[in-house]
This record gives C-alpha cells, sequence and structure tokens, in this order.
C-alpha cells in the first residue's frame, strides 16, 4: 500500500503567488510529501491566496466550503485532511477566516511559510485548533527555505518583495509588507541553480522589482540595473524578464539596459492605471501623465523593437467621463500590445474606500467594456502583424491536442505548434501562421514552404 502523504495547492492571483506555490511544494517534498492530481485525493489541501480585488479574496471562502466537504467525506473513509490557507488574504483577513471558516487547521501569511514544518507539527498535535500565524518576521523566508527548483524552461525568481508606494487603493503594501530586496549574491546563486536545472529564461519578480536594492558582498546597495547586467553573464541564460516595474523608477541606467542586453526580451509590463493627471494624484502614483509617456519614449529609443503592457483601473472615485477618455487616450499613444484591466474594488483599509465620489458599478462595467475593446483592438493588430514572420519560440507546455506544444515569443504572446515533444523547454524558431486576440499558430520547421523541391 502507498502511503505517501500526497499535497494540493490552489493558487490565486498574481505570479509572486505561483512562484510563492512552488516554494511551499519545495517544502513539503522536502517533507517527504508528494503532488496529489486533486483535492479529494490529498491529505494536505492549501489555497494561496490573493486579497488585491473583493472578488478573488471571497472565492477562497467559497473553495474552502467545498474543501471542508471533501474533509468530511474523507473522514468517512477513515482518512484526515489538513486544510491551509496562505497568501494575502490569511495577512489581510485572519480574523475572518477564524470566524467564516474556523474548520481551517492552518493560515499563514506570504512571509510566514518558511515556518510551515513546524506549522504542520503544531497542526497534527493541536488537532481541531487553526494554528494561525500572520507575523511580519524579522528573519527573510528565503534563509530558510530549500533551494529553489526549475520549472522547465521558465522559471520565475522573487528577488524583491513588499511596496512603500502606498497606491491609495492597494492592499500590497499592508499584506506583503514594506520593500525588501534579496542579496545580489542569492539572487545569482539562485539563478545559477535553476540555469544549471534546465531554465533558459528567468523572470524576476517583485511588486515593485525595479526599486530592487540588494546589497553586493561588500554590503554596497545595487540596483536593478546591475543585477541584469550580472545575470547576463550567466551561460545558458537566453532570455531575462522582470516584473512588475513602478513607472517612477524607471531609471536612466535600467533603460540603458534595453540597448545593451540581448538576453532582456523587447516586452516590458509597466502599469500606468490611469491616463489623468488628477486620478493618478488621487491613487498617489509617483508619475504624471507627461512622465509615463517620456519613459516609454525613452525606452522605445533604446530599443526600438520593445512593446509595452500595462495595468488600468477604471471606476477609481472621483474619475469622470473626461478622466476615463484620458484614460483610452493614452492606450492609443502606447499602443499597449497586452493589458491588465479591472474595475477599481473597494479593499477594506485602504485610503481611497474612504473616498468620495465612489463610482457606480454600472459605470465602472461601461468603462471597463469599452477599455477592454480598445485594447484587444491593438492586441489583436499586434498579433496580425506577426503572421509570415519567424520568431523564437520557448516551449513550456503541452497543448490540449496531442503531438502540439504551446510556447511563447519574446512579447510574451502564446503560440500553438505541432511539434515533437522533445521540444518542450528549448527555444525553436517558429514561423508564425495565425493570429487571434489571445494567441497565435505556428508552424515548424519555420522554413517548411521555403526548402521543398
Ligand atoms: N481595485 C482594482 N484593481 C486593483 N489593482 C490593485 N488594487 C486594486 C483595486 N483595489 C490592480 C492594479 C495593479 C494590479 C495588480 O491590480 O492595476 O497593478
Ligand atoms: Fe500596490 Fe502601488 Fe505598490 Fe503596485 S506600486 S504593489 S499598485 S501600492
Amino acid at each position: 500500500m502507498n502511503t505517501t502523504q500526497k499535497y494540493y495547492i490552489k493558487t490565486f492571483g498574481c505570479q509572486m503567488n505561483v512562484y510563492d506555490s512552488h516554494r511551499i511544494a519545495h517544502i513539503l517534498d522536502s517533507l517527504g510529501y508528494e503532488a496529489a492530481s486533486s483535492t479529494r485525493n490529498a491529505d494536505i489541501i492549501i489555497f494561496n491566496t490573493c486579497h488585491i480585488r473583493e472578488k478573488a479574496a471571497e472565492k477562497v471562502f467559497s473553495d474552502l466550503g467545498r474543501a471542508l466537504l471533501i474533509k468530511k467525506e474523507r473522514a468517512a473513509e477513515g482518512k484526515d485532511t489538513i486544510i491551509g490557507v496562505t497568501g494575502c488574504v490569511v495577512q489581510a483577513e485572519d480574523e475572518q477566516i477564524a470566524v467564516r471558516a474556523p474548520y481551517v487547521d492552518f493560515a499563514t501569511g506570504p512571509l510566514t511559510y518558511h515556518r510551515l514544518p513546524e506549522i504542520l507539527e503544531k497542526v497534527k498535535r493541536a488537532r481541531g485548533e487553526s494554528i494561525i500565524d500572520t507575523e511580519f518576521p524579522a528573519e527573510s523566508k528565503f534563509d530558510f527555505l530549500p533551494e529553489n527548483k526549475s520549472s522547465g524552461g521558465c522559471s520565475f525568481l522573487a528577488i524583491q518583495e513588499g511596496c512603500n508606494n502606498f497606491c491609495t487603493y492597494c492592499v500590497v503594501p499592508y499584506t506583503r509588507g514594506v520593500e525588501t530586496s534579496r542579496s545580489v549574491e542569492e539572487v545569482i546563486s539562485e539563478a545559477r541553480h535553476l540555469v544549471n536545472s534546465g531554465s533558459v529564461e528567468l523572470n524576476l519578480l517583485g511588486q515593485n522589482v525595479n526599486s530592487y536594492h540588494g546589497t553586493d558582498q561588500n554590503g554596497q546597495e545595487r540596483s536593478l540595473a546591475y543585477l541584469l547586467r550580472k545575470l547576463a553573464e550567466i551561460d545558458g541564460l537566453k532570455r531575462i524578464r522582470y516584473t512588475t516595474s513602478y513607472p517612477a523608477d524607471m531609471t536612466d541606467e535600467l533603460i540603458a539596459c534595453h540597448k545593451d542586453l540581448p538576453q532582456l526580451m523587447p516586452y516590458l509590463h509597466l502599469p500606468v492605471q490611469s491616463g489623468s493627471d488628477k486620478i493618478l494624484k488621487a491613487m498617489n502614483r509617483r508619475h504624471s501623465r507627461d512622465d509615463y509617456l517620456r519613459t516609454i519614449e525613452k525606452l522605445y529609443a533604446a530599443n526600438p523593437a520593445l512593446r509595452m503592457s500595462s495595468d488600468f483601473i477604471v471606476g477609481f472615485p472621483g474619475e469622470t467621463d473626461e478622466d476615463f477618455e484620458q484614460t483610452l487616450d493614452i492606450v492609443k499613444r502606447v499602443g499597449y500590445i497586452q493589458a491588465f484591466s479591472f474595475k477599481y474594488s473597494k479593499r477594506p483599509g485602504t485610503p481611497a474606500s474612504l473616498m468620495p465620489d465612489q463610482v457606480e458599478e454600472k459605470i465602472k462595467q461601461q468603462r471597463l467594456d469599452i477599455l477592454q475593446d480598445l485594447l484587444s483592438s491593438y492586441q489583436l493588430k499586434f498579433n496580425e502583424e506577426t503572421i509570415g514572420k519567424t520568431m523564437p519560440v520557448l516551449f513550456e507546455f503541452k497543448g490540449r491536442h496531442s503531438g502540439q506544444l504551446v510556447g511563447r515569443t519574446p512579447y510574451m504572446q502564446n503560440v500553438h505548434v505541432n511539434i515533437g515533444k522533445e521540444y518542450l523547454n528549448r527555444i525553436v524558431d517558429i514561423k508564425i501562421t495565425e493570429a487571434t486576440v489571445n494567441s497565435l499558430t505556428g508552424i515548424y520547421p519555420a522554413e517548411t514552404q521555403s526548402k521543398k523541391g
């Protein structure tokens, strides 16, 4: 009989949470657990949660309800199930969890999940009582985690965490704490390890990644630009990305990296949030629309092949039709090739939630629809322009159809190709043949037609 204990992790929210889930899995692997294929056959079910908008946070509670049913069904079969919650909802709503889901066995915030081995020990001893850890710890979790393992050709690497910007709508400074950066040495060593174990692309993560200020061996603070140049020296590392950047922290030194480093992909996520100066001010963003547009100009001058993506919030308190027009205008000026757009969501404890002139839901929805139509038209146009071109594609996972792989171009476009699975985790030249808003289709070998005969 196989008695190995199994775990299942469901991840909500941003790429940082995807990274954290991966690291939580490493901890459980190191304790002898194995990944389960579903919650039904898991001895530990973990929800790694997101608190950024109300919808995401609420979803966790319905998922927890379903997990309780599974726990009961398994109990009837004589099996124990531990239910855990990690991530930002825990940091912000630990009391709510205790009230609304008292059956949760443990809850730990995004900065303390390295304590999971002790937490699980406590859970086993204290059956029935929830173990909740929402401390902002003095220690860095990174000093306690098992070595990061490559997750294929493309891996995430957290280099910075937390945020000091306090945009008035955002919970991140409260859930992920103040900004901290990992040391240059720690990042380089994790990067080397990931590359040696098969990654050809690294995506450096941080809530405000371009304000990175890790120390080097001599204790000197170093910038993201410095770190990128060091990473570019790693043999075998073919692609580097970094996300998410704050516009006011795009220094000239960092922009120059986009000119000098061929490994740096020509795609940058630089959220503007709104095109209106009045709203940007109310959001406490440290950039005006002109500052932002000037930064983009400099980036395009550094690398003319560079293309942008952004996040947008519509219906921020006080946003008028004119303010919204300014947002549409900035979309037209920059021509984003991808974007994420959201209706403003009131978050407890944030200054914007108390602002007057909250925008009606109906208007928020109308503005979101208009914005998303415009964004999609630019995205489709860009995708269609790639038809007939040959692009280097890094294959990351198997497609829905057999014999098909899905990969990404330098611009993060998904490409579906009929190609052997031996090409998984490799970068291959692919000729693009079809395009929709969300994905491309390509053929391999790229020179199929021209070689014939
Ligand atoms: N309401 C709506 N969107 C939000 N975001 C952050 N906080 C909120 C909120 N309260 C969006 C921002 C951010 C992205 C990760 O989520 O656009 O860049
Ligand atoms: Fe939130 Fe603003 Fe910090 Fe981004 S920069 S994490 S939106 S507070």
